[in-house]
């Protein structure tokens, strides 16, 4: 490849060079030029004019490009690299396809494989869904004065739900999302869909400090739920885990701290700080473990437990949880916590690895096996979605008297089940058992947790409306709504 510079391409045509070869070759990184795009046309058309002029054949190809992006920057490497796809010339060589070493994230996949955001919507769009993604991240910048509620993660379930619940009644949302877990930005399409453009969608991550600054300038309410949620990944990469949950609290609630009138801020903190509760002696029957205390049965866990980090991501959590109370105490900030229990309910993509009700639901109407992790009869608190929403509203509006406490949180006494009672309601629901396979427990796994939701119930007047029988219809109903009718080959796909 030949350099890019005009003079001596100047100097190359006036001694008949040009005439004699191929290709041009270019190369430049894009996150080493000034931002703001048109970086290509600018260059190459530069250098079509003096290929043109000194009437050579030669092609133009990008020879070296790409942007790094070490886990916050997933939009300037997707513009990056759309834009490097319309450059006028006749092909590209992006950098690279797995990173290297650490220090050289321009990978389309990341050291450890994972794919980044680009990868993964070129696998599952091509160029269409980057463009789609892109249009939508420019959506609904202005709020006619009326205020914005800032909902991090808010592409994920819970999110999604919020949202949805806070523009039905006529307000104004920003999402501040990567989109990092695979089904948000189909809940991000269905909201755009749904609510026009009273949703503003930022495509950015909390690790970005400045990207949160500006999200919160004028938030009214924060909600922040954006973070990496399975145990099982916080084993595979502690420090990953701890980046988005610990820093990223961090840097939240450093940016609210700045602001003169902090607005009201919630955080989704988890059971997981209590531990494994071994200490609690327990029963166990034919398909569930039970508490051998009979007025904690009847009660469930309440504040007064001690926290007792346990796992990667019970840790990052909780500092997280901790972290907030301070920034109350400290700093004055109108923050609450909620240590939630397992939230079900539509528009979760839940996995094997996090959002087990979703997950076991999905399973057995795709007709597909389920594993269960040691014997099954652990035992959970389950709360609906909406109930949750309905939770999460309350504590803002009461949160002058809310501030700087947590709250445990989840379906309570009533509306508990273990994973063997589930697979037999799923059972029911499809009149057939769904197929089961069991493996060895997980490393920090609860055998019971039911929340003591008294204390938030005493201050705010919220109970949970749905029952487990309810809620399981609710979320079948979303899943069946959600099954694809007959494959139509989307336009644009391409394999990696
Ligand atoms: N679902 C539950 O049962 C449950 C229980 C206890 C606590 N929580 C907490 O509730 C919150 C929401 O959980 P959920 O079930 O909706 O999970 P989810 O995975 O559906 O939502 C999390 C969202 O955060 C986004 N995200 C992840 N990393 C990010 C980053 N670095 N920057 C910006 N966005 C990022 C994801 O793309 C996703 O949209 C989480 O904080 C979770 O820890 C959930």
């Amino acid at each position: 490849g030949a350099v890019a510079q005009a003079g001596w391409l100047e100097l190359l045509g006036a001694r008949g060079v040009l005439r004699e070869i191929d290709a041009l070759g270019v190369q430049v990184r894009l996150d080493t030029v000034e931002p703001g795009g048109h970086f290509w046309p600018r260059r190459i058309t530069a250098l079509w004019d003096i290929l043109l002029r000194h009437e050579s054949k030669a092609e133009i190809w990008i020879t070296h490009t790409g942007h790094a992006n070490a886990g916050a920057h997933d939009r300037a490497q997707i513009r990056a690299f759309l834009e490097t796809m319309d450059a006028p010339v006749q092909r590209f060589y992006w950098y690279s396809a797995q990173d290297r070493d650490e220090s050289e994230a321009t990978g389309l996949f990341d050291l450890r494989g994972a794919p980044r955001l680009l990868a993964r919507m070129l696998a599952e769009g091509g160029p269409v869904r980057l463009r789609e993604l892109l249009a939508l991240s420019q959506r609904g910048r202005s709020h006619n004065g009326k205020g914005v509620a800032l909902i991090t993660g808010g592409a994920g379930f819970i999110g999604t739900n919020l949202a949805a619940r806070l523009l039905g009644e006529g307000r104004n949302v920003r999402i501040l999302d990567n989109l990092c877990r695979p089904g948000t930005e189909t809940n991000l399409r269905w909201l755009a869909n749904q609510f026009g453009e009273r949703i503003e969608f930022r495509l950015a991550d909390v690790r970005d400090r400045l990207a949160l600054r500006d999200a919160v300038a004028d938030a009214t309410e924060v909600f922040h739920l954006a973070a990496q949620v399975a145990v099982t990944s916080s084993l595979v990469d502690p420090l990953h885990d701890f980046d988005i949950n610990g820093r990223g609290t961090l840097n939240l609630l450093e940016e609210l701290r700045r602001l003169d009138k902090p607005p009201p801020l919630l955080f989704t903190s988890t059971n997981k700080v209590y531990g494994g509760l071994d200490d609690l002696p327990l029963v166990v029957n034919d398909t569930r473990y039970e508490l051998a205390d009979p007025d904690l049965r009847r009660r469930g866990i309440d504040e007064s437990r001690p926290i007792a980090f346990c796992s990667p991501y019970g840790c990052s959590k909780g500092a997280s949880d901790q972290y907030v109370l301070d920034f109350a105490r400290t700093f004055h900030l109108p923050a609450a916590v909620l240590r939630m229990s397992c939230i079900y309910g539509p528009h979760q993509f839940g996995t094997e690895d996090q959002g087990w009700v979703a997950h076991f639901a999905r399973q057995a109407l795709a007709r597909q096996p389920i594993v269960i992790y040691g014997d099954g009869r652990q035992v959970r608190d389950i709360l609906f979605v909406e109930d949750l929403v309905d939770a999460l509203l309350l504590a803002r509006d009461h949160i002058d008297g809310l501030r700087g406490h947590a709250f445990n949180m989840g379906g309570g006494p009533r509306n508990t089940v273990s994973l063997r009672e589930l697979l037999a309601e799923l059972g029911r629901m499809h009149n057939r058992p769904p197929e089961v396979r069991y493996e060895n427990w997980r490393a920090s796994d609860q055998r019971y947790y039911v929340s003591d939701v008294a204390r938030f119930q005493a201050a705010t007047g919220w109970a949970p409306r749905t029952s487990v029988t309810e809620g399981l219809e609710r979320m079948h109903e979303w899943l069946l709504a959600q099954r694809p009718s007959p494959a139509v080959p989307e336009r644009g796909r391409v394999a990696l």
